[in-house]
């Protein structure tokens, strides 16, 4: 990276208008709710006022921060020593542990979001160390692969404090899912089923510095194709979200001491659009260096997402035809990798006919 490759830039339509923070815009990012959890920790104690607040999140957002949320702040901070300690290392370096066609976990910095190259550098890794995943995206091939994560020798304590980590970060997001499943007027545990071979995934982000914040992002306009996404920050900030109301950019404001929690397709499929996966972009800057960690809670690659019942109704149809949830992943996968001819699957692809 360093100069701005052609295939950085945006359309003009999707370029970031406010490439800088200004007050202004952070006073907007209020509107995205911040939920306390620490009415939690006691376990008698009532939680309507809760899942109500995540409900309304939920619906109007598809975004809320939670704070008071359990995880060790000294834990997080661990890993992102580790994980920029990672980043500083020489490319050729990096590039031992890079993904490639068949394994898409690893390092890499030819990431496309819609075809067009985001301005960041990657390291991501499987909760599950093997994950099986569909071999091929061809619907009738029923051959699967087990993936395991490349590890780099260095930082020595890298592999030690990521997978300590995982396991934190997935506690929080299973405590997440049953409060929205409750939210839903649904068991806690009605989606456990669903993640007995979980295909999640950890990612770490690093955003350097761009020389044209008007022209690139750091991640292109996209939504999570996942059920939720729990996402640490630092304080640079750069993270926006569309406004379900009416598609206007939003700021969030960063605070490193709270995760950020979203719905994914997944879950705006299982309920039938009652609960939102916004599109959401990262926009850079010229002077600071930004890391982020997303948690991609993803189900078993078997699992079939559609509608639920629950959600289905006469006056309510099926919003969307039944997808595998194997077969889209790895359909992602390849057009993440590198530039295609064709614009990468959507759960719009699924829309029931009207
Ligand atoms: C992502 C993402 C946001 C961020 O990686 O899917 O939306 O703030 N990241 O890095
Ligand atoms: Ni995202």
């Amino acid at each position: 990276m360093g100069v701005l490759d052609e295939a950085f830039i945006q359309a003009p339509e999707h370029r970031p208008k406010n490439h800088l923070k200004n007050a202004d815009d952070y006073i907007l990012s209020k509107e995205i709710p911040t939920i306390d959890l620490s009415s939690l920790q006691d376990p008698n104690c009532d939680k309507t006022a809760l899942t109500t607040e995540i409900a309304e999140a939920c619906m109007r957002w598809g975004f809320f921060q939670v704070t008071n949320h359990g995880l060790s702040l000294d834990l997080k901070r661990r890993v992102e020593k580790t994980m920029a300690d990672f980043f500083s290392l020489p490319l050729e370096e990096k590039r031992r542990v890079k993904r490639d066609e068949v394994n898409p976990m690893g390092y890499h910095d030819g990431e496309h979001t819609k075809n067009v190259r985001d301005w960041k550098e990657i390291f991501d890794f499987f909760l599950q160390d093997s994950t099986t995943v569909p071999a091929t995206t061809v619907p009738e091939d029923t051959e699967l692969r087990k993936l395991t994560n490349p590890w780099p020798q260095n930082p020595s304590d890298f592999r030690e404090v990521c997978q300590e980590y995982a396991r934190e970060v997935e506690k929080l997001a299973f405590k997440l899912l049953e409060l929205i499943s409750i939210s839903l007027g649904l068991p806690g545990d009605r989606f456990t089923g669903y993640f007995e071979d979980q295909t999640s995934f950890l990612r770490f982000n690093r955003y350097p510095p761009c020389p044209n914040p008007e022209l690139a992002l750091g991640v292109g306009r996209h939504t999570d194709a996942g059920v939720i996404t729990v996402l640490a920050q630092d304080n640079v900030g750069g993270l926006q979200v569309s406004r379900r109301s009416d598609g206007q950019w939003i700021s969030v404001k960063p605070n490193p001491d709270a995760f950020i929690i979203n719905i994914g397709n997944c879950m705006q499929v299982w309920t039938n659009d009652k609960y939102w996966s916004a599109e959401h972009r990262v926009v850079v800057n010229t002077s600071k260096e930004r890391f982020s960690m997303p948690f991609f809670l993803f189900p078993s690659h078997e699992v079939n997402i559609e509608p639920l019942e629950e959600f289905i109704s006469e006056d309510n149809p099926p919003r969307y035809k039944k997808y595998n949830w194997g077969k889209f992943f790895a359909a992602r996968n390849r057009s993440d990798y590198k530039k295609l001819q064709s614009e990468s699957i959507q759960i719009d692809h699924f829309k029931a006919a009207a």
